[in-house]
């Protein structure tokens, strides 16, 4: 049901970290996570969920408010990949309670940029763990490469929500 790029990554983290990984059961008769087998995954020593929102290869939505007070009663935070369900749902970050929420500008004709909320609380205090950029810039036969981690290069991304989309989010698609 996740896409890689919401596996790999916290895999490698966990291996790095000395942390433990629990995995959530899917229901094969449906395709939906099974709530009974995740609240078995959650305890005291449990720091985040990760989980993602929309499932492009079953069609699932995955109940992220209800994972987030679950999380969040266990002590832990969570973290949502978005990327399938932000082009197609009007994602309200507060009313779903998430901690943090990832999607692609691309996936909805923007440019290619990651879009990354959290909760500022919690970004004010997190080290960037792999990505930053470059102490020095790379050279190319001599000349600067361009560094794709300069901000500068990103342009800015004015997002735009039409009164009608947010009245019939269904019109978007039509
Ligand atoms: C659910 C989901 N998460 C993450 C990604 C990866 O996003 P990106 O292509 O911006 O790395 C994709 C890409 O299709 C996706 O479908």
């Amino acid at each position: 049901m996740d896409h890689d790029a919401n596996v790999t990554p916290w895999v490698m983290v966990a291996r790095d970290g000395g942390l433990t990984v629990r995995w959530v059961r899917l229901d094969p008769e449906d395709g939906t996570l099974d709530l009974a087998s995740y609240a078995a995954a959650l305890n005291a020593r449990t720091r985040l969920v990760c989980v993602g929102h929309a499932a492009n290869s079953l069609g699932t939505v995955n109940p992220v408010q209800r994972m987030a007070e679950m999380a969040h009663a266990a002590g832990a935070q969570i973290f949502v990949d978005a990327v399938q369900s932000a082009p197609h749902l009007l994602l309200d970050v507060q009313a779903l309670g998430v901690d943090y929420l990832v999607c692609s500008a691309y996936k909805f004709f923007g440019p290619h940029v990651g879009v990354l909320y959290g909760r500022y609380d919690l970004l004010e205090k997190l080290p960037a763990y792999a990505v930053r950029p470059p102490a020095r810039t790379p050279q190319k036969n001599g000349r600067r490469a361009p560094s794709l981690l300069r901000p500068s290069r990103v342009p800015p991304l004015r997002c735009t929500i039409s009164p009608r989309w947010a009245r019939e989010p269904r019109s978007m698609l039509s």
